[in-house]
């Protein structure tokens, strides 16, 4: 499928860590134009990303405001590039329920487990130590609960008897790198 510039749907990116989803969205051939990357931690490795990828980035930082004027920056900035649809790539702050309303429905999050199991955010450590079999990843509407939001798609992941949670975890990010993308081509309604 090729990129067709008209039918573009403007995205943010929010993340706050090493932002290998985000990479992997920038990277895909999706209609979307990721319009700015949003991160809340000067730290993150997502910025690296953003700059080798040539995505515009922003930095809000959430120490020495409340969480209405951080959410307003954010806002101002979502405003002012048109964006349609969010996309949550471990993003480790709480949207308010305010936030969320703006956006109902254009919210989407992926979570390392089968929700709803295992939410929170130690999902993969949680299902490694309950000794699950199979595990797996989620990508979702974003509402105001914890990892409750309707479910787009999900994807799971086995875990053999002799995986070390290294393995596992790596098979874990391999599988949300496939189900982010399944799950947005059915939310953009694209056509293979
Ligand atoms: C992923 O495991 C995602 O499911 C969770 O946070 C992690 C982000 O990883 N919400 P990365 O920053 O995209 O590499």
């Amino acid at each position: 499928m090729k990129k067709d510039l008209q039918s573009m749907v403007n995205v943010a990116v929010f993340a706050s860590g090493s932002g290998s989803n985000f990479e992997n969205i920038a990277t895909s051939d999706l209609p979307l134009s990721i319009k700015v990357l949003i991160v809340d931690n000067k730290d993150a490795k997502a910025i690296e990303r953003a700059k080798r990828l040539n995505v515009p980035y922003e930095i809000v930082e959430r120490s020495g405001k409340t969480k209405e004027e951080f959410e307003a920056e954010i806002l101002n900035i979502l405003k002012d590039k048109n964006i349609e649809y969010i996309l949550l790539a471990g993003f480790m702050k709480i949207l308010s329920a305010e936030f969320i309303d703006r956006y109902d429905r254009k919210i989407i999050n992926i979570h390392p487990s089968l929700l709803p199991s295992f939410k929170g955010k130690n999902g993969i450590l949680d299902a490694y130590n309950y000794g699950v079999k199979v595990s797996g990843v989620t990508v979702h509407y974003v509402d105001s609960g914890i990892d409750t939001g309707e479910i787009i798609d999900q994807e799971p992941v086995v875990l053999r008897d002799d995986d070390t949670l290294e393995i596992f975890e790596e098979n874990i990010h391999k599988a949300e790198y496939k189900l982010y993308i399944r799950a947005l081509k059915k939310v953009l309604e694209v056509k293979e």
